[in-house]
């Protein structure tokens, strides 16, 4: 069984620091961010300067909400490297997610970038409840997605013996588990209830899977799955946070003391809470957008980055830090599909390629067991709908799932339709996502 009670070396001094001390240390770092911002990348000065404000405005922390945001939009719009704020030469790693449109956004890191990147995935593990020694198992995808390489070089780093599997062959998954007896898993929420199905089929019970704890995060999950979760796989299951504009997984992670929502490492990233309609700073505790600057990072610091996701901040606890409660949901259409992140817009894309397809296009998204399902309906156009046999129908749908599969990376089922087969929408935005998904509880 876990001890519950993390040992007081494994905790920083700053995570039970006075409120006055982190603030201290936040508005030098803040003040420092700004300055390094503003001087190295030409995007970021132009914004200030259109704005009219300059980092030496910056007195008190709440000064920060005089100062631009930064979007997805300008990611993308420096592709790929237009917001680095080092050489590029002092660049060791690059990262990359979606965008809104086929070009991913990309995020750099120099080494001390990538050694804070692993320090905080320790203390986030420590915080969970993870120690030296610990056989850590990573499902998470390795590769230009932020959640393999970082669980994996925090892990290392605490000293565990890692056994980066990655995504996928669910069987060989489950038997290394079994050879292996690791303690520490790291996947996706909605995959380790895949896996916790394979060992059901096996016949291998909760406690007799080696497994003590779980750092779940990428995609949304509430406390219903956290409860299914912690029943099938016989562990306790921990929440982490993170996106790759800010850094990756371990911008924020749960107590396992507590399990009341990540504590965001508020020594490395300043939280605000806005309204999302009017930029606005929320009063404490108010529900609004997530709202994140790097307060350290050298290759490409954020300021003010707007994740989109919708929740609040929570009075420390465990910690000194502040928490995040649960995501209630994204204020874009940005999907997560079992931890990839598509934007409707991407489908699209692919959709057109295919001139013979029409523009009218649904997606649909349910889920079977605990999986999601994407189905895009499409439809033939106009000239072509009468003219194609069956089975050259059934090629199209063949052809635009191997586009999607291979520049989105998701698997779908798709139906093409005969034109005028998908209700047109009279009146405002066309409805084109159907999210028949049972809500998380
Ligand atoms: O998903 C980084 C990560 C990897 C976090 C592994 C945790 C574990 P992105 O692919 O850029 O980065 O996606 C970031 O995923 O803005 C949220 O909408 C969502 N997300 C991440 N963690 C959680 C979580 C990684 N614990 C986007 N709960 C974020 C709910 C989460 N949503």
């Amino acid at each position: 069984m876990t001890d519950k009670q993390p040992m007081s070396s494994d905790i920083d001094p700053i995570e039970i620091a006075s409120r006055d001390e982190i603030s201290a240390l936040q508005l030098q770092r803040l003040q420092w961010s700004l300055r390094h911002t503003y001087d190295h990348v030409a995007h970021f000065k132009a914004k200030c300067d259109a704005k009219g404000v300059h980092p030496d405005d910056l007195k008190t922390l709440a000064d920060l909400a005089r100062f631009p945001f930064t979007t997805k939009l300008d990611l993308r719009d420096n592709y790929p490297f237009g917001l680095f704020a080092v050489p590029r030469n002092q660049v060791v790693r690059v990262h990359a997610s979606s965008g809104t449109t086929g070009k991913p956004i990309v995020v750099g890191y120099t080494q001390q970038d990538i050694d804070t990147w692993a320090q905080l995935m320790v203390r986030s593990m420590r915080a969970g409840g993870g120690r030296a020694g610990d056989i850590c198992h990573i499902a998470y995808g390795y590769g230009l997605f932020t959640g393999g390489l970082g669980a994996h070089y925090g892990a290392e780093k605490m000293g565990c013996m890692v056994v980066p599997m990655s995504g996928g062959q669910t069987e060989k998954q489950v038997q290394l588990i079994q050879d292996f007896k690791p303690d520490i898993l790291m996947a996706t929420p909605s995959y380790s209830l895949v896996l916790a199905e394979e060992f059901e089929r096996l016949g291998i019970a909760p406690q007799d899977i080696s497994l003590r704890l779980g750092f779940f995060g990428a995609e949304p999950w509430g406390e219903g799955m956290r409860a299914e979760i912690e029943k099938k796989l016989g562990l306790d299951a921990i929440d982490i946070y993170g996106l790759t504009e800010v850094i990756g997984p371990g911008v924020a992670c749960e107590c396992i003391e507590s399990k009341d929502g990540p504590v965001i490492w508020e020594d490395h990233f300043y939280p605000e809470i806005i309204n999302p309609e009017t930029g606005e700073v929320v009063p404490e505790g108010e529900p609004g957008e997530l709202v994140f600057t790097s307060l350290t990072k050298q290759a490409m610091p954020v300021i003010r980055y707007r994740t989109r996701d919708l929740t609040r901040l929570l009075p420390p606890t465990s910690r000194s830090f502040r928490r995040i409660d649960r995501l209630t949901g994204r204020s874009d259409d940005m999907l997560i599909i079992r931890g990839v992140n598509v934007f409707p817009t991407q489908i699209e894309e692919q959709i057109m390629r295919d001139k013979r397809l029409s523009g009218n296009y649904q997606i649909v998204l349910s889920r079977d067991g605990h999986l999601d399902q994407v189905e895009v309906r499409c439809e033939l156009q106009r000239d072509v709908s009468d003219k194609l046999t069956a089975s050259e129908q059934l090629a199209i749908g063949k052809e635009l799932q191997h586009h999607i599969k291979t520049n989105i990376g998701i698997s779908t089922r798709i139906t093409v339709l005969k034109f005028d087969s998908i209700p047109r929408t009279l009146a405002g935005k066309a409805r084109r996502l159907f999210d028949e998904r049972p809500k998380l509880i």
